[in-house]
């Protein structure tokens, strides 16, 4: 395992897969890279990352979660590929494969705007110590990666509705998928959330890929299912089912 960059307790070599998640620990932390770095309203969160042992995706020391104020046009491009990439291998984010950058670009920049304007909140989740792959230009420093993967939490345009939010786009670039970090960055954004007041996330998925089961472990739990709303292709028609975490209730998925 590599060197614990937040130099907080790390758990040992045969800890679960992200499960020392700790809220917002902001202290001790090593400095954000430049260029990418949060605004002054950003919160940031770091875990422990340590892989399943059959995990065959590169091994990461630890991984930080970072709601993200401003991006810029290096972290804008990062995005752009993240989201295109995930698309094109088959994730549930909002296009049908195959995509190019150009189609994805005005969802990310439409997204962004909302960002900008602070409505909604990007949420990011980077990795320190991967061996396989190049440092990001401006992390040398730091040894913290490229941003690995992102989600968007909306804001709720509803005045009797603002102690949640919607949780949109989770994704792992399928370079980095299955090593820990789509986790890392659920348990990140949840703690940011709490941190900020919420009560509660909502998000839905599409039935029949498995993933309710990777939300349980963050605490996500189907409270309907609306049935065939999602029409993958024509005659292909599946569940879109919605998922609630009470933020105060987590930890008992997370420790399991
Ligand atoms: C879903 C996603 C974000 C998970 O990120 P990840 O980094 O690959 O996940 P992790 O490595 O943290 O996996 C944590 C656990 O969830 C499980 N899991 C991950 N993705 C899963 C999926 N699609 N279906 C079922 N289980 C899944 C893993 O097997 C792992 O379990 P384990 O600890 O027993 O091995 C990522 O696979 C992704 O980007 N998928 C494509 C986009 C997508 O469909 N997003 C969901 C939108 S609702």
């Amino acid at each position: 395992m590599s060197p614990d960059p937040t130099g907080a307790a790390t758990t040992g070599e045969d800890g679960p897969v992200g499960s020392s998640m700790r809220p917002s620990a902001t202290d001790g932390a090593a400095e954000t890279p430049g260029g990418v770095g949060p605004s002054g309203d950003t919160a940031q969160s770091t875990a422990d990352l340590v892989p399943a042992e059959e995990a065959t995706r590169p091994v990461f020391g630890a991984a930080r979660v970072e709601r993200i104020g401003h991006v810029d046009p290096v972290l804008r491009a990062r995005l752009l590929t993240i989201w295109t990439d995930v698309s094109n291998a088959g994730g549930w984010v909002g296009f049908v494969p195959p995509v190019v950058e150009a189609q994805v670009a005005p969802a990310l920049e439409a997204a962004l705007q909302r960002v900008h304007h602070g409505r909604d909140w990007l949420v990011v989740v980077r990795a320190w110590g991967d061996p396989e792959e190049p440092l990001a230009d401006d992390g040398a420093a730091s040894g913290w990666r490229d941003v690995a993967g992102f989600a968007f939490v909306a804001a709720n345009d509803r005045l009797l509705s603002e102690h949640w939010r919607w949780v949109l786009r989770v994704q792992v670039h399928p370079d980095h998928q299955g090593s820990g970090l789509g986790a890392v960055l659920l348990d990140g954004l949840g703690d940011i959330a709490q941190d900020a007041g919420l009560e509660m996330l909502h998000l839905t998925v599409r039935g029949g890929e498995g993933l309710e089961s990777f939300y349980a472990r963050a605490g996500y739990h189907e409270v309907a299912r609306i049935p065939g709303a999602i029409r993958v292709a024509p005659g292909d028609d599946r569940d879109q089912v919605v998922l609630v975490c009470r933020l105060d209730e987590r930890g008992t998925e997370r420790t399991s």
